[in-house]
């Protein structure tokens, strides 16, 4: 990656005093110890942000090894930590909310952007929320894990990539960036090459098509046959690549999925989201896209290790991270049309069954975003042999009008004997197998409370009946 030109733009320039003062304290233990562990929330983001806090640590010589957290719960955060108390351990993209689960536990550093609630704990907890950032919108694990390589040394700001790859997999560019992500990507981000362009990834556009999920074309994503149509109908070269589209082509295709998306039902931020900023990187083969999607469809496969050895410099890795991208993207898409054919509701929720449990998330936000009615949030299980996962996905209208599923995971799964949270807009729970339907009934209640009654139906524009 390109040295940074005599890095002028300071991080104390970027955030607050506070959280400035914290980060330094975190720098202090990184100083002090020689071997250290990174443990990163198993998903796009975490483990973006695992690679960045890899990256500032080798640089910094330090040895290191990296983990995944999938289980958020008490127990599973106790088991984690307990496996290597002795070495100062950097939970990311998760932890605030865990740490009390570990209260006698001090060399653990947290950096983290979800809602929390606070108990007594010798933990560093570094919390987007402690600040003033909105941890929804403004600021990510990979951001958090950003601005702490910054303050370590400010040659990080190389990492760029890699903060951008989190924050687009927590889909906080929808709408465009706000808080501290935004004022990192205009401080850091003008030295790199942004071009304005359709939101699509791929190496042609045929590629770009069938395997897009974000934005998601009912009937197109999925179907190479219905991509290469619409491509040749539009006049466009199936074989082209998004960057090489002239200005005329790019209007063409940009209106014609415009009215696809209008057609599903789409709201006005995702009808955005078919435009973005698009970046391209020295030394990197992928645009900011790209990357994020790597990384993020390696880490839903369970090989979280692959992309991070990939974006560490190991080539070898290079053919396996491309291939479990397309992997993904392909079960994402066949797994999405079966449980939109499958949505059951209640009054205020619909929810469906996902087949893999890391799955469940990603079905819902692309439900939630591009086919479900958007009058009712989306809940995703996934049962297993003795717990069911829970993930559950909004809107931002639904937000602006009260929903915040945070706290519905937390209370509905605590009432049947799990726990849970996460954020407003997309939470998560687990919760003992078997409890499925009390739970729905419970999140129903809660979610008919937070959505003022008669605002919610008088602000829906007309929407597809669910089918079942
Ligand atoms: O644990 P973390 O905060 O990184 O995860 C947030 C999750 O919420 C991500 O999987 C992200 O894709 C999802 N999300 C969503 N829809 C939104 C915002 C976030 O599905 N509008
Ligand atoms: O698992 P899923 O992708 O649905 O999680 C959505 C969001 O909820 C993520 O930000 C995740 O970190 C959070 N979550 C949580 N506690 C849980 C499960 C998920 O904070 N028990
Ligand atoms: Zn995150």
């Amino acid at each position: 990656m390109e040295p940074v030109q005599g890095s002028l733009i300071m991080l104390s320039s970027v955030i607050g005093k506070g959280l400035q003062d914290e980060l330094d304290i975190l720098s202090e233990h990184i100083s002090d110890n020689d071997y250290l562990r990174i443990l990163a929330h198993y998903d796009g983001d975490g483990t973006s942000a695992a690679i960045i806090l890899a990256k500032a640590l080798l640089r910094e010589g330090k040895r290191f090894h990296i983990g995944y957290i999938k289980n958020l719960g008490g127990e599973g955060f106790r088991e984690r930590i307990e496996e290597n108390q002795d070495i100062y351990t950097i939970v990311v993209d998760a932890g605030s909310d865990q740490a009390k689960f570990v209260p006698e536990v001090e060399k653990l550093g947290i950096l983290d952007h979800h809602f929390f609630q606070e108990g007594p704990a010798k933990a560093l907890n570094i919390n987007a929320r402690n600040h003033g950032i909105d941890g929804t919108r403004g600021a990510c694990g990979a951001t958090m894990a950003y601005i702490a390589a910054l303050n370590l040394n400010e040659k990080n700001a190389d990492l760029f990539p890699f903060f951008l790859s989190g924050a687009i997999a927590d889909k906080q560019d929808i709408g465009g960036f706000s808080g501290l992500n935004q004022k990192l990507v205009q401080e850091y981000g003008s030295r790199y090459k942004k071009v304005r362009t359709i939101n699509l990834e791929g190496k042609d556009m045929i590629e770009s098509l069938a395997y897009s999920t974000d934005p998601f074309f009912d009937g197109i994503s999925g179907n190479v046959e219905n991509s290469k149509k619409l491509l040749l109908k539009a006049g466009i070269d199936p074989n082209t690549n998004v960057f090489d589209l002239n200005e005329d082509e790019k209007q063409v295709l940009e209106k014609v999925l415009g009215i696809k998306l209008i057609s599903q039902g789409v709201g006005t931020d995702t009808l955005k989201y078919l435009e973005t900023d698009m970046y391209r990187f020295p030394g990197i083969d992928f645009t900011s896209k790209e990357i994020s999607s790597i990384i993020d469809g390696n880490s839903k496969l369970n090989k979280n290790g692959t992309p991070v050895q990939f974006f560490l410099g190991d080539e070898s890795t290079r053919g396996e991270s491309i291939s479990n991208w397309k992997k993904y993207k392909s079960v994402l898409i066949d797994y999405a049309y079966k449980a939109y054919k499958e949505l059951y509701e209640d009054t205020h929720v619909r929810y469906f069954y996902a087949p893999e449990s890391e799955m469940a998330g990603s079905i819902g936000g692309l439900l939630m975003l591009y086919l479900a009615p958007q009058d009712k949030p989306l809940i995703g299980f996934n049962v297993s042999d003795s717990i069911t996962k829970v993930s559950g996905r909004g809107s931002r209208r639904l937000v602006n009008i009260g929903l915040n599923l945070s706290l519905v995971m937390r209370v509905a799964s605590e009432s049947v004997g799990g726990n849970g949270g996460g954020h407003d807009i997309a939470a998560g729970a687990v919760i003992p197998k078997g409890k499925e339907s009390q739970f729905v009934h419970i999140a129903n209640s809660i979610i008919r409370e937070q959505v003022s009654p008669g605002t919610a139906e008088e602000r829906q524009k007309p929407v597809k009946k669910a089918q079942k």
